[in-house]
């Protein structure tokens, strides 16, 4: 199944798509934060004894590459593959303008053109839960990792009753005097509701071990605009509100053990599945 739909539509027309979610210093909106907190736990999982240390990672789906940015900055040798050739071409242009080194494909995840074990991480953000088929997808991306390579899934799941949806009167606040008139429509994209009951029996199939799903990303979005590509407010109010997030995780973390990101499957944002190979 092609599940480009819509994706080249809103890169081309929002300005979003020339947001730069990754920093080196201190995150200045909620963006940046969350793909802060998603690189923190990923090197905690890197920790993991099965891993096998190696530095070829491969982004699938990976829009402006902010999850790249930060392996790449972190020595990692990048490949960045997405379906949509203007996102490529703003990804390439981030990481050049970052003096970020990365190789960047046009691709479909569905058909990937990698040769088998020729990665020792394989990432995704936000692209799984564009397919009703997600077995082909997965089957490429376990292809492609060597031994001892490791799977990181983050997929955003068309949720009912997550964290997000208990904020959503705050959003439609905004969205009574925030979004500029004018701006170009998004164009909807189909998202499943496949919870990790979808993917683990799957990745267990393909050999994959030591899964583990979680929740992620317990925190709400607070914006006149939360769908993709999500719409960021004012500076001053993004720098508060993260702010506020931070010390929220502080908290977090002094009442327990456990990364302060991962929250139970279904209330956070999001849905990581992550794995060996
Ligand atoms: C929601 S965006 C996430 C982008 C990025 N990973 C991020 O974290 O901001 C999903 C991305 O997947 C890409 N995509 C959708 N279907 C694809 C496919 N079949 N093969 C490769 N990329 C695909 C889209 O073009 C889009 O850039």
């Amino acid at each position: 199944m092609k599940s480009d739909t819509g994706f080249e539509h809103n890169w081309q027309v929002r300005r979003e798509a020339y947001y730069n979610h990754w920093t080196r210093t201190m995150p200045k909106n909620q963006i940046q934060f969350a793909f802060r907190q998603h690189w923190l736990l990923f090197q905690e999982i890197m920790q993991h004894p099965s891993f096998n240390r190696g530095k070829r990672c491969l982004e699938v789906g990976c829009g402006r590459g902010t999850i790249s940015a930060y392996f790449a900055d972190h020595g990692f040798d990048c490949t960045l593959v997405d379906i949509s050739a203007t996102v490529i071409d703003i990804a390439q242009e981030i990481f050049r303008r970052n003096r970020l080194p990365g190789r960047f494909r046009v691709g479909d995840a569905n058909a990937l053109d990698f040769p088998d074990a020729s990665f020792d991480v394989v990432v995704s953000i936000g692209l799984l839960e564009h397919f009703r088929n997600v077995a082909t997808p997965l089957r490429e991306q376990v292809r492609v990792l060597d031994s001892g390579g490791l799977l990181l899934a983050y997929i955003v799941p068309e949720y009912r009753q997550n964290v997000q949806r208990r904020y959503d009167w705050i959003n439609e606040i905004l969205k009574g005097y925030v979004e500029p008139a004018g701006c170009q429509q998004k164009e909807k994209i189909y998202r499943s509701r496949y919870s990790s009951e979808k993917y683990v029996p799957i990745l267990k199939k393909l050999g994959m071990k030591h899964l583990r799903a979680s929740g992620v990303y317990p925190v709400p979005m607070i914006s006149h605009s939360v769908d993709f590509p999500f719409s960021l407010m004012p500076e001053r109010s993004e720098a508060a509100y993260v702010r506020t997030l931070e010390t929220m995780l502080a908290e977090r973390k002094r009442h327990s053990s456990r990364n302060p990101w991962l929250c139970k499957e279904g209330y956070g944002q999001a849905l990581l599945i992550w794995g060996f190979r």
